[in-house]
């Protein structure tokens, strides 16, 4: 089976589904595409020769190229790992019921247009909330809006800041995201 990766960061999320099928015989991931020619997970890419493609922004949200490398590709699963455009609509279209997505809280609570990073440890901070966690959904045409698949909490201290609740969300997305890809290809 093969895997997409859609990055636009350092691609820590990346590198653990990698890791996770080195050695299956299940899938592997065969390209790598992000929106930012600097962004670490391209670093990831070369290291692990695996194709890596630096998106053209009009090409994305105006023509099928991608849609197409993808289908050329034989994607059998497109995963958004830390990628900050909104997937357009021919995309998901596509792929519908084949594209998943990570989020680093508990939609349908601090998600939408802007709330990634530490913008979303900020604001949940800031609400005062118990818990925190991750969740892993379906993309569709809306920004973190698709089906859920799992979600997984973790508890926040009075004294956790944006760093330490971070950390600890992102021990629970290299924990889980690598099996729910796994559950989805098999
Ligand atoms: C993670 O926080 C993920 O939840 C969010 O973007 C970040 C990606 O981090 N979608 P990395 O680039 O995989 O380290």
């Amino acid at each position: 089976k093969n895997i997409a990766i859609f990055a636009s960061g350092t691609g820590s999320n990346a590198q653990k589904i990698i890791d996770h099928f080195r050695s299956s015989g299940l899938a592997r991931v065969s390209v790598i595409l992000s929106n930012k020619a600097d962004a670490g997970v391209l670093t990831i890419a070369e290291r692990e020769q695996i194709p890596a493609v630096v998106i053209d922004k009009e090409q994305f949200f105006r023509g099928d190229t991608y849609v197409k490398l993808l289908q050329e590709l034989g994607t059998d699963l497109v995963v958004l790992a830390g990628f900050l455009w909104k997937v357009p609509a021919n995309l998901v279209q596509a792929f519908s019921g084949r594209i998943i997505n990570i989020h680093p809280a508990l939609l349908p609570k601090f998600g939408g247009k802007g709330m990634y990073g530490h913008f979303v440890h900020e604001a949940v901070l800031a609400a005062g909330e118990k818990e925190s966690g991750i969740t892993i959904h379906y993309v569709n045409e809306k920004y973190d809006d698709g089906g859920v698949i799992l979600q997984e909490r973790c508890a926040i201290l009075p004294e956790d800041t944006p760093d330490t609740l971070a950390r600890k969300v992102q021990v629970l997305e290299h924990q889980w995201f690598p099996l729910i890809v796994e559950r989805l290809l098999k």
